[in-house]
This record gives structure tokens, sequence and C-alpha cells, in this order.
């Protein structure tokens, strides 16, 4: 089968396309779309096989549940049933936008779609691409990230063809995305928890729920993480093996530089994953570097993290070793899609006389 590549100007939506994109999902194909987060690999989340082609399409495992997208909070209860009270307050905080609720599975929604669980993953997206196209098909649309299981999520149609053309029928061209990293992923079938830190913080769902756990699944301490080499955490691309360095800024500089150029010396094509801040100490090295932006800056961080692994990838690097941004704000998301992309290979350096 050949993918159909649509462009569609967010600012000035082709409705011809959207038409056509939507019939796909409407019988049984699938679509991938822009979010604001990352492309998602739609169908129709009420039509059973149309779901289990999704998992075709990505080789992905039937008991890795999937996002159930909708256009309104409105239309909530067609997917998910028992609604708590406090649902109506995330949605007027934080919907359309990257939060993910999970709560107990409706009627309708196939078994395939939650793995087979009575609970399910919702969100109303804010990429005006897929509000169209879910509008248009007028079903809500399941979508995982639009790429091929154990790899980087995709931040533009490039991403997503260089897994998945060929295994769709239609690719939305929307542009890159904003927000870069996937939706922050919170349980509320009991106690609130962050199943997995994305694009909504931990600080921002604080401010209105108060305290919350994270998934010990998703951002392990780190104390704990040389101890459990990765056991619990699923290694996802980039190709290259890559090893996460957590510390000051001086002293992840110096641990990841002598690791580089150790690497360097036994001919390894090492890649380095670094902030602006960092560049004045590499200078004059011949390294691979990939700047993801100001450190200060997480938004433009966690907007360029995936295309800055895929380009290391894409450049031949044999390993990666990347810097930390902390646990504020995005960082949180950052440290756990990095920690992800590590497999557990995560260097705590103890403080140096840090000058900075
Ligand atoms: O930003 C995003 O969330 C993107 C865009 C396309 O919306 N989607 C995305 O989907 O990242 P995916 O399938 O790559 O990740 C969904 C995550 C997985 O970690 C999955 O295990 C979890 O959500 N999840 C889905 N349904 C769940 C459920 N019923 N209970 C707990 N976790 C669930
Ligand atoms: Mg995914």
């Amino acid at each position: 089968m050949a993918t159909t590549v649509f462009t569609v100007d967010p600012t000035a939506i082709n409705g011809e396309f959207i038409q056509r994109a939507a019939g796909v999902l409407l019988s049984g194909g699938l679509v991938a779309f822009p979010t604001e987060t990352v492309y998602g690999l739609g169908a129709n989340a009420l039509d059973a096989l149309a779901v289990r082609r999704i998992f075709a399409a990505k080789e992905r495992p039937a008991y890795d549940p999937l996002i159930v997208h909708l256009v309104d909070v409105a239309d909530l209860g067609r997917v998910a049933r028992d609604i708590p009270p406090l649902v109506s307050d995330m949605a007027a905080h934080f919907w359309p936008g990257p939060l993910t609720l999970v709560l107990p599975r409706g009627a309708d929604v196939p078994l395939e779609v939650t793995a087979g669980g009575e609970t399910v993953a919702v969100r109303v997206p804010a990429h005006p691409v897929a509000q169209a196209l879910i509008c248009a098909a007028g079903v809500p649309i399941a979508a995982p990230s639009a790429n091929r299981f154990g790899r980087l999520s995709p931040t533009c149609a490039a991403d997503v063809l260089a897994d998945l053309d060929g295994r769709i029928e239609v690719l939305l061209d929307g542009g890159p995305t904003v927000v870069g990293v996937e939706s922050t992923v919170l349980s509320l079938v009991g106690e609130p928890v962050i199943l997995r830190p994305g694009g909504v913080s931990r600080e921002a769902l604080e401010a209105i729920l108060g305290p919350l756990t994270v998934s010990e699944r998703s951002v392990l301490p780190a104390e704990d993480l040389l101890e459990s080499p990765g056991l619990l955490l699923q290694h996802y691309a980039p190709q290259a093996p890559l090893v996460l360095y957590i510390g000051t800024p001086s002293a992840m500089r110096a641990a990841y530089l002598s690791e580089a150029l150790r690497y360097q010396q036994s001919q390894t094509l090492v890649g380095l994953l670094v902030a602006d801040e960092d560049l004045p100490f590499l200078a004059g090295q011949d390294l691979l570097v990939e700047t993801v932006g100001s450190a200060e800056d997480l938004e433009t961080v966690a907007r360029r993290l995936f295309s800055a692994l895929r380009a290391l990838d894409a450049a031949g690097a044999e390993v990666i070793l990347a810097r930390d941004f902390g646990v504020t704000g995005l960082g949180l998301a950052i440290r756990d899609r990095l920690t992800r992309a590590a497999g557990g290979r995560v260097v705590e350096v103890p403080a140096l006389e840090d000058v900075r």
C-alpha cells in the first residue's frame, strides 16, 4: 500500500484533505496526523479491526494500551464511565492540551484499545489539524505515537514516513510539532498518580491536585538507577546506545567529555547531546555534537529532543552521551525520555567544586 501524504497548513486547513482522511478512518484505515506533542497514528477507536491494524503497523505488543483522542470534553461519555467530578476541573485547565487522563472504560470502547483492561486513556489534543480530523470523522480516534515500537516518537512528517511509509493509508503533514514530548498520563482511577511525565508539568497538576506521586515505572529516583539497570525501563531508540549523565553542569561536562575523548581514542564515533551552555567547553574538539538549546529554556529542549537524537543516529553515532536537564517543569519528562533511551545506563556524577 502506498502512503498518501497531504500537506495541511495548520493556519489555513484544507477541508478536502481532512474529509478524505476522515473517510479513510471511517472505512477502517490508518491516518497519521500531527498533535501538539508528537505525530499520532490514528484509527477509529470504536472499530476493533481498525485498532488491531495500528498494532500491526507499529509492531506494537498488544499489552500496551492506546490513548483515545476526542475533539471536546463533552464527548467523554462516549468512551469513559463513572467520570470523577475532578475531570471537569482538569479539562477546564488543560484541555485541549498535552494531558491524558486514565478513567474507567466505557462499554463501547473495544478491549483492543485498552489492552484488555477496564480503564481507558483519553485526551483532547490542541493541534488544529488533529481537531479538524477528529471532528470530521465524528468518532473517537485511538492513536499511539506514529513510530514503530521501540523507536523515538516522530515530531515531523519525515520521521513518520521513516517508520511507517507503506504501512498506513494517509499521512497529514502539518509541519513540526510544538511540544515535542508526549502528553502527561495521569490516572484518575483511585488516587491520582502520574503514570508518564509529559507536556503538562507535575507542578501545574499539583497546583490543582496537591502533591502527586510519579509512577516508579517512569522516572526512577537517581540513587536507584545504577542498582536497577533498566529492568523496568522500556528501552527505546535511538539506535545507538545512550548514556545519560546527571549532575551539576560542570560535573556532567567533565564526565561526558572525558568519556567522549576515550571513545574517540578507540576510533568509536561518539555523539554528544548537549545544551548551548556546554558548547564553549567543547570548542576545538572534533566531536559530533547536537545542541537542544539553552538549558534555561526547557520548552525548546523538549521540542528539539527527539529530532536531535535522530540526527545523531543519522550522523552515524555509535554511542550517544547525553546531559540531563533536571526535574523541574518539562525537565521531568525530558529526564524520563532520556532515562528510557539509556535503558538504565545512567551515570550520577558527584558534584565537583562547582563554579556556576
Ligand atoms: O502525546 C501523546 O500522548 C501522543 C499523541 C499522539 O497523543 N500519544 C502517545 O501514545 O504518546 P503512546 O501510545 O505512544 O503512549 C501512550 C501511553 C503508553 O505509555 C501507555 O501505556 C499509556 O499511555 N496508556 C494508555 N492507556 C492506558 C491505560 N488505560 N492505563 C494506563 N496507561 C495507559
Ligand atoms: Mg509511543
